[in-house]
């Protein structure tokens, strides 16, 4: 997010706790945080633990410096209040300047993002779902409530949303929306083959790499389907996730969805062999000397049958960078692209955050690219693939 600013105004809510985690997030993400409170923020939560998380003064008051209630607005690239409590949402809907964060609210001219928090039946007074609305129509993005246990005690619709959700919510406003057009079915993860109710086949994928270009795609505005085999990653915001377990059930899922899709990148390491039958009792050890197997479906050489305009990016897991390996796959199952990754690099393949890729293209471009975050890595596949004419 190259430093990006946004400004993180705490209001007095219980969830003001919250937003600790919200900004040490959004900076993990690569965003300046400036954090601006008001007094009754300051009831719960001091301004000194936000200054500890985000290296820079908060402001409390319209005074604490000359003209910040005018900078800071301008520097910000993405104004949020979380949580919002009753009072600031219907202070902000009329423009009352009377602290520091609805002043800046009058001196904001981009995006603007608000969580609200408070009891559920402030939640439902039409006075709060008046300014709801109206701030809505002028294109404030609302992040939740949510429904659960109150800080009250009581139940109901009030609850200041997820931090996830509210920092992928941030960070999706601030996205540019460049594959708006796209519906992308990514696959990740391994499959699991039985061998008998306990056992099974299957590989060391973590599915980071199908999850991370998931979680960009959907960023970047596309609708996307991820059908995924068995992981223990969180699923991506915004995202319809189809758990899967076998390659039979992964083929099943891609067949169902690929007429709906525009492009498919499948980045998951399908088990290639699985057990000729899968006994239906444990098999004991003194029965069994060995196991015969039969191969898997190949999924994405069926996809590639059936291409017709979508783009194709299909995976091509070595042990070693073997160029002439991916092509092969690459013309076999009718790609456009192919990322290559050696995953005897330091870095590469499985169960890590990073990823070492050689992207080859069908008109036979090679292009290395240097050990990077997955995420990253996601990106430039998917800026690849808008290239594709
Ligand atoms: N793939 C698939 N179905 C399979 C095996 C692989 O759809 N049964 C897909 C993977 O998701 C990947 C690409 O095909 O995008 C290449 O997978 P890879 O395992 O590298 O190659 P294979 O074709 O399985 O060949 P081999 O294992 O012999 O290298």
């Amino acid at each position: 997010m190259n430093g990006k600013n946004i400004l993180l105004c705490v209001t007095g809510s219980i969830a003001a706790y919250k937003s600790v985690d919200i900004a040490r997030r959004l900076i993990e993400n690569g965003f300046r945080v400036q954090a601006v409170m008001t007094k009754a923020a300051c009831n719960f939560i001091t301004p000194l633990t936000f200054e500890a998380v985000t290296g820079r003064p908060v402001l409390t008051d319209v005074f604490s410096g000359p003209f910040s209630h005018i900078n800071l607005a301008k520097e910000a690239a993405l104004f949020m209040i979380a949580p919002a409590t009753a009072n600031t949402i219907n202070k902000l809907s009329c423009g009352i300047a009377d602290d520091l964060p609805g002043n800046l609210w009058l001196t904001h001219e981009g995006p603007a993002l608000i969580a609200p928090a408070m009891n559920y039946r402030m939640y439902k007074h039409p006075s709060v779902q008046k300014s709801i609305s109206g701030l809505k129509k002028s294109g404030v993005g609302f992040i939740g409530p949510v429904s659960g246990g109150l800080a009250c005690g009581e139940e109901g619709e009030g609850r200041m949303a997820d931090v996830a959700t509210i920092v992928e919510a941030a960070i999706s406003a601030l996205t540019p929306k460049d594959l708006k057009k796209q519906n992308i079915l990514v696959t990740a993860g391994p499959t699991r083959e039985p061998i008998d109710p306990v056992r099974y086949i299957s590989n060391r994928s973590s599915g980071r790499m199908g999850f991370a270009i998931a979680r960009a795609a959907s960023r970047r505005g596309a609708k996307v389907t991820l059908i995924s085999g068995p992981t223990s990653l969180m699923p991506p915001e915004n995202v319809c996730l189809i758990p899967v377990q076998r390659a039979p059930e992964m083929e099943a899922a891609v067949m169902k969805h690929l007429p709906g899709a525009t492009s498919v990148i499948m980045a998951a390491a399908v088990a290639d062999f699985a057990p000729s039958a899968m006994e239906k009792s444990k098999i004991r050890k003194d029965d069994i000397s060995a196991i015969t197997l039969k191969k898997t479906p190949d999924i994405l050489r069926k996809v590639g049958a059936r291409k017709g305009r979508r783009i194709l990016v299909g995976f091509a897991a070595e042990t070693g960078k073997d160029i002439e390996s991916a092509k092969k796959k690459l013309r076999g199952k009718n790609l456009d692209l192919i990322v290559l990754n050696d995953i005897t690099q330091k870095g590469a393949g499985f169960d890590v955050d990073t990823n070492v890729v050689t992207i080859i293209d069908k008109k036979g471009k090679i292009t290395d690219y240097p050990l990077m975050k997955k995420p990253e890595v996601a990106n430039i596949i998917l800026d690849r693939m808008l290239e594709i004419k």
